[in-house]
C-alpha cells in the first residue's frame, strides 16, 4: 500500500467502521480508471477514508495527483470546504485486495465484463467482513448475474454513477433478485451524504433507467442520420434545444404534466409504430469505432476536431457540468413538491 510519498502506509483494515457516517467510515473503490478516480474523489469529499485498489498501479503518484486536482477543482467551485491536500491524505492506494478489510462499503468500477466483475466481486468478498456493502458501478450488466456466484448476494447491489462522479447528482441504486432491501436503504442513506439525488431500481432490469432511455434515443438518432433525414449536427442541435433545456428541471412524466397529457397519447398512437426498433449496433457506429475514433479524448469522433478544439470541448463540458449541477440543485425535488 503506498501513500503520497510512495512509501508503505497504514493498512486500511485499521480504519474504523461504524454505521453509514462517512466521517468515521472507510470506503473502498476497486478499479481506478476514468470513473474509479472520480468516485474516489466524491467519497473523499464526503469525508470517507478511501481505499483505492487496482490490479495495476504502476504510477500511484499520478492517480493521487489526478484525485487531488479534482478536489482542488471542487474547492474552487465551492463544493468542498476543507483543504484539498488534507482531504487527499485520506486516500490509500493499493494493488492488494486485502487492504479493503476495514471498509463498510466497497464499490467496484472495473471494466464492463461480466466474468471480470464476478472475479473482482469474489476477491472483494474474500477481503471484507460479512456486513460490508458491495456495489457495482456496472452500466448495464444485470445485478442478478453479478450476484450469481457470490457468497453473500444479499449485500451486493448496483450503484450506478454518472461521470464525472464527483460533480453529478445522479445515482441509480439497483436491487438484484437476491438484494436485501435493507442494503439498498443503507446505500440510499449514504448516497444522500455523498450529495447525490438517488433513485431506487426495485427490480433488476438490464440498463436500469437512464441507459434504457438514453439508448432508445441513440438508436433513433442513428436511424435519422443513416436514413438521410438529418445530419449528425442537426440531430444534436434539435435534441440540445428541446430535451436539453427541460430535462434538468423535469423528467418525462413531469414534462407531460407541464405540457398537456392527451396530445402525447395522440402522438404515441401514430408515432410509436414508426420508430426504429433495430437490434444491431448501427452501421455508422460500427464504422466510427472501426476508424479508431474515441471522441474528444483522441480528437476523433462524429465530428472532426483539432487537438485544441477537442481540449476546448473537454473544458466546456467540465464547466457546464458544474453550472448545470448548481442549476439542478436550485431546482431540486423538495419534500411535499
Ligand atoms: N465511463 C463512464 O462514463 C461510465 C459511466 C457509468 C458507468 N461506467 C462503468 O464503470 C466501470 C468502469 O468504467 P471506466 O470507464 O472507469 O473504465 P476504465 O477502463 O477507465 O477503468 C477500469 C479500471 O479497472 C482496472 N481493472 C481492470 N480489471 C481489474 C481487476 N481484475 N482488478 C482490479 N482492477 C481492475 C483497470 O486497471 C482500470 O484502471 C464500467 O463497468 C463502466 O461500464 C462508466
Amino acid at each position: 500500500m503506498t501513500n503520497k510519498q510512495g512509501k508503505r502506509s497504514r493498512n486500511a483494515s485499521a480504519a474504523p467502521r461504524s454505521g453509514t457516517n462517512p466521517k468515521s467510515t472507510a470506503a473502498g473503490v476497486v478499479g481506478l480508471g476514468l470513473m474509479g478516480k472520480s468516485i474516489a474523489t466524491c467519497l473523499l469529499a464526503a469525508g470517507h477514508r478511501v481505499v483505492g485498489v487496482d490490479k495495476s498501479l504502476p504510477h500511484p503518484r499520478d492517480t493521487r495527483r489526478h484525485v487531488l486536482a479534482f478536489l482542488r477543482e471542487m474547492k474552487r467551485e465551492g463544493l468542498l470546504s476543507r483543504d484539498p491536500h488534507a482531504v487527499a491524505e485520506n486516500l490509500v492506494l493499493s494493488e492488494d485486495f486485502s487492504s479493503l478489510g476495514g471498509c463498510a462499503i466497497v464499490i467496484e468500477s472495473v471494466v464492463e465484463n461480466l466474468e471480470v466483475k464476478q472475479q473482482v466481486l469474489a476477491k472483494i468478498e474474500e477481503a471484507v467482513s460479512a456486513d460490508t456493502l458491495i456495489g457495482s458501478n456496472t452500466s448495464a450488466l444485470p445485478v442478478t448475474e453479478l450476484q450469481r456466484k457470490a457468497k453473500r448476494p444479499e449485500r451486493i447491489l448496483g450503484i450506478h454513477w454518472a461521470e464525472p462522479a464527483h460533480i453529478t447528482r445522479f445515482m441509480e441504486i439497483i436491487c438484484g433478485d437476491q438484494t436485501d432491501p435493507a442494503s439498498a436503504a443503507r446505500v440510499s442513506e449514504l448516497a444522500r451524504r455523498w450529495k447525490k439525488e438517488p433513485t431506487l431500481v426495485r427490480r433488476d432490469v438490464r440498463g436500469f433507467i437512464t441507459n434504457r432511455i438514453m439508448y432508445a434515443m441513440l438508436r433513433e438518432a442513428f436511424h435519422l442520420v443513416e436514413a438521410g433525414y438529418a445530419t449528425v449536427a442537426d440531430v444534436d442541435r434539435s435534441v440540445r434545444n428541446d430535451f436539453g433545456y427541460w430535462t434538468t428541471l423535469a423528467g418525462p412524466f413531469r414534462f407531460m404534466d407541464l405540457t398537456g397529457i392527451p396530445a402525447y397519447a395522440a402522438v404515441m398512437r401514430d408515432l410509436l409504430p414508426d420508430l426504429d426498433c433495430g437490434k444491431e449496433v448501427p452501421k455508422l457506429m460500427r464504422d466510427v469505432v472501426a476508424s479508431g475514433a474515441r471522441g474528444v479524448s483522441n480528437a476523433q469522433g462524429f465530428y472532426r476536431y483539432t487537438p485544441a478544439q477537442a481540449r476546448r470541448w473537454e473544458k466546456q463540458f467540465l464547466k457546464f457540468t458544474y453550472e448545470i449541477r448548481a442549476l439542478a440543485y436550485k431546482y431540486r425535488e423538495r419534500p411535499g413538491d
